[in-house]
């Protein structure tokens, strides 16, 4: 044993689960760099990890996974609430006794022939009062040392916790080991996949995938779904969002709150180069932010993770230098393509690809191959104090104040570059209708559009009308003049072949500026029935070539397009029945009454 506590519940709790799950052994994590080594030699003995080149990469590692266990599950994640309503249309409800029976019997006896770890860790800065504690017990070391990087792993942890209460996380990989059997490189349970949560109880349970946000219980499951639930119950906000710092040339920072869906951007816009002359962008968290109200009645966020768990593909010194930068060692790859000289690569991470590697798969990879070298939802696991644009507050215990929250979808139609919410009700409702194309980052069809109200579809824990009244009575508990201001953006807007209307990336700073001469009230914009557009000329584009045509485009309020869209969301609406707030029905009432007289 290495990591230790008194407090005696933790103890029970982890003597309880062993009787359950059998494991051969079991270690407390304490978190340290010699305990990670040997997590890492463990996983290297295994065949789960490939070192990489110690000069080019130092102290990192690739793996690739079980090919049937490359995503999150959301077919396989379950909300397990008393009352099914309380899970709502968004989410797969199971009773939860029934749930916990099934799942006993699959636990028992599933670490056999394995090492349990249990793995204490804060999601949060050590300390914040915006943090909290979880521990989670798991049969895989792959997942201990991922948690050792996306999370405050280890003793502080369990110093933090003291006597109270953690959220309680239980994951197996499902692949018990007879005596003699030989464990595979990745151990999984590919078509017995469960990913549970029981909001009463605030637990999580997981089996049968070792991969991402179903295995890495601090992220997905906690950090959004449980905390979501927390947030409801104490009034604060659990969101699916990046959190960043804009410092304009006279020196003024604000922080800026943007939810995306998976695989849409956060990480790249977290960690942005603005192209404008004199502003600055700096990163505090690229996925998750837990919002409390300070002293003073504003928003206050902290990032809760402390690593970046990142999608590679697409990640290039052209797409995101900062992120490229903040992998240059310490880090895990895992279904990226390993080089033949001990590096790792991935489609846009450079423009020449490597004469030979080995991809995902584990098999021979050359540039006349028909499949990707990397899985398109292949990840990097980095830790953020090693991101160079990472803001020196980003671990501040009290949290930054939030000025501005951003909604974005990837849409090809209809939804404009900026739009400006008329206020927090309006951007409650603009956030409600959120829709978005799907990526790899969930199991599934990609491309498909599909509503993602905040982006947190996959990420609430419970009815997402509740969801939407809790939003209304958050902004509704301060000064209106304390609240951030709200923004819809979309920078996936293309043409009829399919061509990007808006460069996107770095140039994404001309909107943020735009945003923060909002909020300072220091530019003008449109009223249209969708909410404030910039004039003709608020958009700072110096210096950028951009058609007039395609501008227009991206800037105009496209009354056909949503139009068509009101029966759908009518339709989205209409499956929350009473649960959804009633404001929200009267701001759709407003739409299509503005667009018809437009
Ligand atoms: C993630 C996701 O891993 O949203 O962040 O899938
Ligand atoms: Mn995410």
């Amino acid at each position: 044993m290495s990591g230790t506590s008194n407090n005696t519940r933790l103890h029970q709790w982890v003597n309880d689960w062993a009787e359950i799950l059998q494991p051969d052994s079991v270690y407390w994590c304490d978190g340290s760099a010699d305990e990670y080594e040997r997590l890492c030699q463990t996983l290297v003995d295994g065949g789960t990890f490939t070192k990489l080149d110690e000069a080019k990469r130092p102290n990192s590692y690739w793996a690739h996974s079980d090919p049937g266990d490359v995503a999150r599950v959301e077919d396989r994640t379950f909300i397990c609430s008393a009352n099914p309503a309380d899970a709502g249309p968004n989410n797969n409800w199971r009773d939860p006794a029934e749930m916990r029976v099934e799942m006993t019997t699959l636990f028992t006896g599933a670490m056999k022939g394995r090492t349990m770890y249990v793995v204490p860790f804060s999601m949060g800065p050590l300390g914040s009062p915006i943090a909290h504690i979880g521990v989670q017990l798991s049969d895989s070391p792959y997942v201990a040392a991922n948690m050792r990087i996306m999370t405050r792993m280890g003793q502080g942890a369990l110093d933090a916790l003291g006597n109270s209460d953690w959220v309680p996380c239980v994951h197996s990989v499902g692949a018990p080991l007879a005596p003699g059997d030989i464990d595979s490189s990745w151990p999984c349970n590919p078509d017995n996949k469960y990913i549970v949560h029981f909001p009463e109880t605030r637990d999580i349970w997981s089996f049968g995938s070792g991969y991402g946000g179903n295995a890495l219980l601090g992220k997905k499951c906690f950090a959004l779904r449980i905390a979501s639930v927390m947030a409801r119950d104490a009034g604060w906000l659990a969101e699916h969002m990046l959190i960043l710092k804009l410092t304009n040339p006279a020196g003024e920072a604000k922080y800026i709150a943007a939810a995306f869906p998976s695989a849409c951007g956060k990480t790249n816009l977290a960690m942005l180069v603005p192209t404008i002359p004199g502003w600055k962008a700096e990163t505090i968290g690229d996925d998750i932010c837990w919002m409390k109200y300070g002293a003073d009645g504003r928003l206050y966020a902290i990032n809760p993770e402390a690593g970046f768990f990142g999608v590679a593909p697409g990640t290039g010194y052209d797409t995101n230098a900062n992120a490229m930068e903040t992998l240059w060692g310490n880090s895990i790859f895992t279904n990226t393509a390993l080089t033949s000289d001990g590096d790792v690569w991935w489609e846009g991470m450079s423009d020449t690809s490597p004469a030979r590697a080995t991809d995902w798969r584990g098999q021979t990879w050359t540039p006349e191959s028909t499949t990707p070298a990397a899985h398109p939802n292949a990840r990097f696991t980095a830790p953020a104090a090693q991101c160079p644009s990472i803001a020196p507050e980003w671990e501040d215990p009290a949290g930054v104040p939030i000025s501005a929250i951003l909604f974005g979808g990837r849409r090809r139609t209809t939804v404009p570059l900026v739009a400006q919410a008329f206020d927090w009700e309006h951007g409650v409702f603009l956030g409600s209708i959120m829709a978005s194309e799907t990526t790899a980052a969930a199991a599934g069809a990609v491309g498909q559009l599909r509503f993602d109200p905040m982006a947190m579809l996959p990420f609430c824990g419970y009815n997402m009308g509740d969801y939407f009244a809790h939003w209304l009575k958050v902004g509704a508990s301060t000064d209106a003049s304390n609240l951030p201001k709200i923004f819809f953006v979309n920078w996936f807007r293309r043409d009829e072949d399919g061509r990007f209307l808006w460069p996107g990336y770095g140039e994404n700073s001309r909107v943020l500026k735009w945003v923060f001469e909002r909020i300072d009230g220091s530019v003008d914009a449109v009223q249209t029935p969708i909410g404030y557009l910039p004039t003709a000329g608020g958009l700072d584009l110096n210096g950028l070539d951009i058609a007039p045509d395609d501008l227009n485009q991206l800037l105009s309020v496209d009354s056909q397009g949503w139009t068509a869209a009101i029966p759908q969301i009518r339709g989205h609406f209409a499956q929350f029945g009473a649960a959804l707030p009633a404001q929200l029905g009267t701001a759709l009432d407003t739409l299509e009454a503005g667009l018809a007289s437009a």
